[in-house]
This record gives structure tokens, C-alpha cells and sequence, in this order.
């Protein structure tokens, strides 16, 4: 793994850790109606279809900014204004898809399970049999609050039964979680360059059906987040329609080859739960516990309960793994204290036994005996 001598590795769900090739595909300045940039941005706007298996069935949209607006793009394009979201929520994201729904004025129902628990595939398939106006359902893949791996194929399985539409926001697991539209019915999954493909942060993509995004023309109640738009512009003139992030698109276009390089989707995985079975493994040994069972963790960032100890201080621990070079993150649960630490990036095995070394360090030095989260 390269990087810069002064850079801390990034234990983070993203901006994470870029590899020096990356980086250094950033060193150039592009004109937007250049043929090479063009060619770029279609070669990377295939690479995407390709890592879902989609070619032959949907297309790739890009979109400016970070994740949020590619999610927030999607579901404003492919939701009719007199459609209604059913949206499975066991964390932030699943909820933050309430509010871009509130601000768009459309109606929606939620169904919410704790942050700890999938979604209840039982009432996912009472609610759709219930109530006839529900058109779309929206669900996250691995819900990146507290690092569950939601089970996307049962539940596209269900929607589809009934016929109904899937959105997935596959933020933090795309490109490491396997996702074919070959065998699992969406009609868009949304992504950002700067997670599992290890881009750098700037623009989001979505992998739209295209005989859904056809009938799509005036959904979007927003000019710049009009998926629909910016699709018929790209495919008509191969130009963003507005400013394209050209420094960012050339660095996801090195990144994805470096992704392709080493071994796809499978490789990403193999590498990120090597990682997670070293860091969930050492961190045991040092008496920190894991919110999730092993089961539900998904290869990309785990949940750590905050120690009971009360020598142990978050912030000091966080501020001396800084000094040691590792950047770590803080919880978003809302049930319980916690941390984070993630295991996507340019990141393997020297890196996670290096903060796992900073981890034994600083305890001792705070004289924290062990990290367990129960109190003594
Ligand atoms: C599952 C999920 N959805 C959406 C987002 C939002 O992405 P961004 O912070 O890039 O807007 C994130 C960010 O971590 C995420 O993990």
C-alpha cells in the first residue's frame, strides 16, 4: 500500500485512503469537451455497469457532489410526484431517505427495525400486500451507521413478487458486496467514487433500469438532481451538463482499472474481510466488543461499544491514534456510545495490525485495562 509519508491512514467509511496511482491521476487539468476526457468518462460510466452485471439492462448516471446527491437525484427522478416510498430504515441513511422525501413533498411510509437489526422480510411483504399506492421501495445495502449488511436479495425478491419498484443505496458497499442486476431485480442502486472503488470523494452514479428511466421525463422537482436530464444530455452529447468534477472522474477511471487489476468485486471483498477478521479478532483480544454478531458484519466498517472503563476517554484516544497515524470514526448510533473503525480503503493487513498496535498503546498509556463495554 503507497501513500504519502505525511498522510494518517484513513480507518474510515470514506473519504478513505487513496492509493499514489490515484493521486497521480489528478495531476493534469482537462477541458470537458476534450476527447480524451470524453472517452474517460465513458469508459468509466461502463466500468460501473459492468461491476453490476447491468450492460444489457440499465445505465449509468453520474452524478455531481457526494453520495447524497446521487441518492437524493435517483429517488426524485424515478419516484412519480403521485408515487409512495416504502422505506426500510435501521439506521441514518435509511433515515436521512425521510427527509429528502419530506423535502421533496413526497409521500412515504417507513418501516424500522433497530439499528442492530435487519429489516423484518415478514413485514416488508404484509406492507406491500396491504396497501396498493406503495410503488417504490428504498432500502441500503450495508447501513453504514452501524455496519449491518442488509439482505438485499430477499427483499428484491418480495418487491418484485409484488411487483413494485427497488431503489438500493449501495453507498458503502458497492464494488465489495456482490450486486448483479443479473440476479437480483433493482431498478436503480446508487454508489459515490469515493468508498469501495477508492476513487476520491466528488461525485456519486447510479445504475438505473433504462425502460424505468425512459418514462421518467419531469419526476424530478429539482433541475441540477434531475437524473433523467442528465442522462438524455450525456447520452446526446457525451458532456456533463454542467460543470463535470474532471480531477475526480480521472482518478475514479485509474482507480476502478486498479480495482479491475485486482480481481473485481471478489478481490475487493477477499482483501476488506481479511481486513475486518484481523481488526474484529484483535480487538477482541484487547476486550473491545462488537455491536453486531459476526453474522450481520458486513466487510466495511465495524461498530465498537464504548469501554466501560472510565479511564477510557474518546476523544484522547482518538487524538493519540491520530498522532500515530491512523484516523478512526466516531459512532452514529443512537441507542448506544460507541466508535468505529473501517476496513475499506487502500488499506490491508500491515495497516490494520499497525492500528490494532496503536490501539494496545494507547489503552496502556490511558490505563485502561481492557475494552470491554460491561461494567465491571
Ligand atoms: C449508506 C450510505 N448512504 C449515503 C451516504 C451519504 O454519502 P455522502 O456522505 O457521500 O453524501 C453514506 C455515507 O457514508 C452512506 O454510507
Amino acid at each position: 500500500m503507497t501513500t504519502l509519508p505525511h498522510d494518517p491512514w484513513l480507518l474510515t467509511p470514506g473519504p478513505l485512503t487513496t492509493s499514489l496511482k490515484t493521486k497521480q491521476a489528478m495531476l493534469h487539468d482537462w477541458g470537458s469537451r476534450d476527447a480524451n476526457f470524453i472517452e474517460t468518462n465513458r469508459r468509466m460510466r461502463s466500468e460501473i455497469l459492468a461491476i453490476a452485471e447491468a450492460q444489457d439492462t440499465h445505465v449509468c448516471v453520474p452524478m455531481q457532489g457526494s453520495g447524497t446527491f446521487a441518492v437524493e437525484a435517483t429517488i426524485a427522478t424515478l419516484l412519480p410526484r403521485d408515487g409512495k416510498a416504502l422505506i426500510l430504515i435501521n439506521g441514518a441513511y435509511g433515515q436521512r431517505m425521510t427527509k429528502m422525501l419530506d423535502y421533496m413533498d413526497r409521500a412515504y411510509m417507513a418501516l424500522e427495525t433497530p439499528e442492530d437489526t435487519q429489516p423484518s422480510l415478514t413485514d416488508l411483504d404484509a406492507t406491500l400486500k396491504a396497501d396498493s399506492a406503495i410503488t417504490h421501495v428504498l432500502v441500503v445495502h450495508c447501513e453504514t451507521t452501524s455496519g449491518i449488511i442488509n439482505p438485499i436479495e430477499r427483499v428484491a425478491e418480495i418487491v418484485a413478487k409484488h411487483d413494485r419498484s427497488l431503489l438500493v443505496d449501495a453507498m458503502s458497499a458497492f464494488g465489495a458486496i456482490p450486486l448483479s442486476a443479473r440476479n437480483v431485480q433493482f431498478d436503480a442502486v446508487m454508489a459515490s467514487s469515493n468508498k469501495c472503488l477508492e476513487g476520491v470523494p466528488g461525485m456519486g452514479f447510479s445504475i438505473i433500469r433504462q425502460s424505468a428511466l425512459e418514462r421518467c421525463k419531469g419526476n424530478a422537482h429539482s433541475l441540477s438532481l434531475d437524473m433523467y436530464e442528465q442522462w438524455v444530455t450525456m447520452e446526446k452529447t457525451d458532456q456533463w451538463r454542467f460543470t463535470p468534477p474532471t480531477h475526480v472522474i480521472v482518478a475514479f477511471d485509474a482507480s476502478i482499472s486498479q480495482f479491475v487489476e485486482a480481481g473485481g468485486v471478489a478481490g475487493r471483498n477477499k482483501r476488506y474481510s481479511n481486513n475486518r477478521q484481523i481488526l474484529v479478532d484483535g480487538m477482541r483480544e484487547m476486550g473491545f466488543e462488537t455491536l453486531l454478531p459476526d453474522e450481520l458484519q458486513a466487510p466495511i466498517i465495524v461498530t465498537f461499544k464504548m469501554p466501560s472503563d472510565p479511564a477510557f476517554d474518546f476523544q484522547s484516544f482518538y487524538d493519540q491514534l491520530k498522532d500515530m497515524g491512523y484516523i478512526i470514526y466516531p459512532g452514529k448510533l443512537t441507542v448506544a456510545p460507541s466508535f468505529r473503525i473501517g476496513c475499506i480503503g487502500d488499506l490491508g493487513e500491515a495497516e490494520m495490525k499497525g492500528a490494532l498496535a496503536a490501539v494496545q498503546k494507547t489503552i496502556d498509556k490511558m490505563g485502561v485495562a481492557n475494552g470491554t463495554a460491561k461494567a465491571a
